[in-house]
């Protein structure tokens, strides 16, 4: 018998990433690979890449030049790049780093085995169309391994919306859905293996609108309530949102389904309205601000969470204070904040723009706001009651590690849960990125 190749998989960037990192590793699975957590041992590389910010996707070059020196000791081994850089950049990897011998876009993923066997016989391979056909149809099926009690499933890709800084239309492609009887039978297949949270992804996820079984588009609330009829699943998360996909019936469910858990990703990216136009958002702070209080008529404890840029062109010292007072009407218990990051062939990217030594000043403002109001959150909670998914065992003997239904990292001491189960608790104290608890039963 032949030993198993050897796969390494290392993913940057966002979820659907390391979705799709799960669904290729599967994949090569067929083709006779294990996954090894050691480059030094693999017979393939495989780097699944980001491409949203400049760091991003220089990053990719710097570990491709690390990895060189891998394949002169081993002149067997394969690297490819897949991703978001992998699409934006095509054959250009190929030229600024010949060791790379793959080059994969994400739509093209159910094409590896093929490609896998170009390598084999010593050639090269490159796919960066965007196929007619479902990739995650053509996906081979995966084996039936136990997994992990919180799972990602993407049923939503792509994105229409150009706002003026961002890449994900031209890498990942026009908003498509996934039909609801495949998401709903790889949701089955995951509680079968031991999940019991499942957050939905997609670039733009509340913009879903999948094919029902009888061929009509349901929306992302039909696919929430049919995924809250699957016994076994305890939890459902969705993300990534934009404002103005948030329909009724989503906002609706958030007040009624009892799955659906009380946190919402919602970004915003600027409280300045001349900004947001910029931006090509089409929303103002006004309507987000609007909208935030019917999601919180709905569901009140709602932990909402955001993403900000600081430092879009033209951005002014008001336009920067208008997102200030934003964050401090809103309240968020997490928020993700960048550095606009020049992408070329965006529009913004022709802007005139702003300075940097600015711009670093700003994110240090903003970042300093939303950890004050983290750690208000975090401190409030101490004294409540919220239950945990138990998802690994803690540091110290008889902790284990989990989520709350907002999110939160929680350590529950001295506690006999096991991995997979849902325990109510009472938070005890609240640390810098978690928070402590003990069981209440
Ligand atoms: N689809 C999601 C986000 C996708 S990208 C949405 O619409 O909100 C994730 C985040 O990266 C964005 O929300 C934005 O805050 C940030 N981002 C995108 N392009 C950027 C750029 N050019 N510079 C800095 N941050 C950027
Ligand atoms: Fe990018 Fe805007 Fe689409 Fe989000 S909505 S993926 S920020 S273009
Ligand atoms: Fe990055 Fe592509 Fe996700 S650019 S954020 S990996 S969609």
């Amino acid at each position: 018998m032949t030993a198993p190749k050897k796969l390494f998989v290392k993913t940057y960037g966002c979820q659907m990433n390391v979705y799709d990192s799960e669904r290729m590793a599967e994949t090569l699975g067929g083709q006779g690979y294990v996954q090894t957590d050691v480059a030094e041992d693999a017979d393939m590389i495989l780097l699944n890449t980001c491409h949203i910010r400049e760091k991003a996707a220089e990053k990719v070059y710097s570990e491709l030049g690390r990895l060189k020196p891998l394949k002169m000791a081993n002149p067997d081994l394969k690297i490819g790049v897949a991703g978001c850089v992998a699409q934006a950049e095509g054959e250009e990897i190929m030229r600024r780093q010949p060791a790379v011998d793959l080059v994969v876009g994400p739509q093209s993923y159910h094409r590896l085995p093929q490609m896998e066997a170009r390598l084999r016989q010593g050639k090269t391979a490159l796919d960066t169309d965007f196929p007619e056909e479902d990739k995650f149809d053509r996906l081979q099926s995966r084996p039936k391994a136990k997994r992990a009690p919180s799972a990602f499933l993407t049923v939503q890709e792509g994105c229409d919306k150009f706002c003026a800084f961002c890449v994900v239309p031209y890498t990942r492609g026009a908003e498509t859905s996934r039909p609801m009887t495949r998401i709903l039978d790889e949701a089955r297949d995951l509680v079968e293996r031991g999940v019991r949270e499942i957050t939905l992804l997609g670039q733009n996820v509340n913009a879903y609108h999948g094919a029902g079984p009888d061929g009509a588009e349901q929306s992302l609330a039909q696919l929430i309530w049919a995924l809250n009829d699957i016994d076994g699943l305890a939890r459902i998360r969705f993300t990534t949102s934009h404002p103005n996909d948030m329909s009724d019936d989503l906002i609706e469910a958030h007040g009624s389904c009892k799955k659906l858990m009380p946190y919402l990703h919602l970004p915003v990216q600027s409280g300045s309205d001349r900004i947001l136009k910029r931006m090509n958002r089409s929303h103002t702070a006004e309507s987000y601000l609007r909208l935030i209080e019917r999601i919180r008529a709905a569901r009140p404890d709602i932990l909402m969470s955001g993403d900000f840029i600081v430092g879009f062109p033209e951005e002014t010292e008001a336009d920067f204070q208008a997102t200030l007072d934003l964050i401090e009407a809103v309240k968020y218990g997490y928020a993700y904040s960048f550095k606009y990051s020049t992408r070329p062939g965006t529009p913004a990217a022709e802007r005139p723009q702003v300075d940097p030594d600015v711009a670093d000043e700003r994110l240090q403002r903003l970042q300093a706001l939303i950890t004050r109001q983290q750690q208000q959150i975090q401190t409030d909670m101490v004294g409540r009651s919220t239950k945990v998914l138990v998802e690994k065992p803690g540091r110290d003997p008889g902790q284990m590690l989990g989520k709350s239904e907002y999110l939160h990292a929680v350590h529950i001491d001295g506690s006999d849960a096991a991995i997979g189960d849902i325990v109510p608790v009472r938070i005890t104290a609240a640390k810098r990125n978690s928070l402590a608890a003990v069981r209440q039963d």
